[in-house]
């Protein structure tokens, strides 16, 4: 891939997106003057964002590995962002080496850093591709090629719903890739929750917060209720501990200490269900 036809060129003036603002949140190499800029902004209104998503994060990689113990070999990562330390792949194959992944993210500069990380294994790719399209990512010949939809998968919804403020295109998207997912396949999400419950901000920091996404990147962003969040499972049944708060989905000692004495200020809910 040339880097004229990925967008790569010229970085110093791109303009933000939410890819590498989490990316320079999780300390990340891969992000811009502008992503900086407004991370700068979101971490005024809200100190302990990068905190959150790094404990977004660990939960992703406590997640991905419980699922991989569980006997999922494929995993559909929608809105994989820049890849880390610790990606899905990394980790998945760590249990078991034959496991397939495809990355999807809306952002292509993302898209092409993943592919230049995985390089070209066959068993894990990244497609640019927008989740609120579902049937283009679904019928994408790159992710029939990889992925056995006959056979579970694992559907990865982390930290990336949010930027799905409106709730008909959210669910009905969510309704559209479970629907083609097999008997036994997963369901996991991570979510921005919006019931005020990071005592230390405001709702009208929050909104403030929502409108840097909104002004600065291509993707609005918005929380959602633990009970909004409990809808995006449709009939899968929740895997224990149910939905969390994300530093509660089955704790690791390795983990950030973050938010230890109150989960709620790490304000993301998290939860993993298997579809019947
Ligand atoms: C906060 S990052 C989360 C990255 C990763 N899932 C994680 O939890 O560590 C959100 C990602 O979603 C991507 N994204 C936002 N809207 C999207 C859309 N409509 N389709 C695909 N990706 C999207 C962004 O580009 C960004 O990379």
């Amino acid at each position: 891939m040339d880097v004229e036809s990925t967008g790569v060129s010229d970085r110093s003036t791109k303009p933000a997106t939410a890819a590498r603002i989490y990316d320079y949140f999780l300390d990340g190499v891969h992000n811009f003057p502008a992503d900086r800029e407004a991370a700068a902004r979101v971490v005024a209104m809200m100190p302990s964002a990068p905190a959150m998503a790094k404990a977004n994060r660990a939960f992703l990689r406590r997640a991905v590995r419980h699922l991989a113990e569980a006997g999922v070999r494929q995993f559909l990562d929608l809105g994989s962002g820049m890849p880390t330390q610790g990606s899905v792949h990394e980790i998945v194959q760590e249990v078991a080496p034959e496991s397939r992944v495809v990355y999807v993210d809306i952002d292509p500069i993302a898209v092409s850093e993943s592919l230049d990380l995985i390089g070209d294994t066959g068993r894990v790719t990244a497609i640019q591709g927008d989740m609120r399209q579902p049937r283009a990512v679904l019928d994408h010949p790159v992710v029939l090629k990889t992925l056995d939809f006959d056979q579970p998968v694992a559907l990865l919804l982390c930290a990336v719903l949010h930027f799905v403020p409106d709730d008909d295109q959210a669910y009905g998207l969510v309704d559209q890739f479970r629907d083609a997912l097999a008997p036994g396949s997963y369901v996991l999400v991570s979510h921005g929750a919006n019931e005020g419950a990071d005592a230390s901000v405001t709702s009208e920091e929050h909104s403030t917060i929502q409108k840097v996404y909104n002004q600065r990147t291509a993707t609005p962003a918005g929380g959602r209720t633990r009970e909004g969040v409990a809808r995006f499972f449709g009939p899968a049944e929740l895997v224990d501990p149910g939905i969390v708060w994300v530093t509660q989905w089955r704790p690791q000692p390795d983990d950030p200490t973050d938010f230890a004495d109150d989960p709620r200020l790490s304000c993301v809910w998290a939860g993993v269900g298997r579809l019947p």
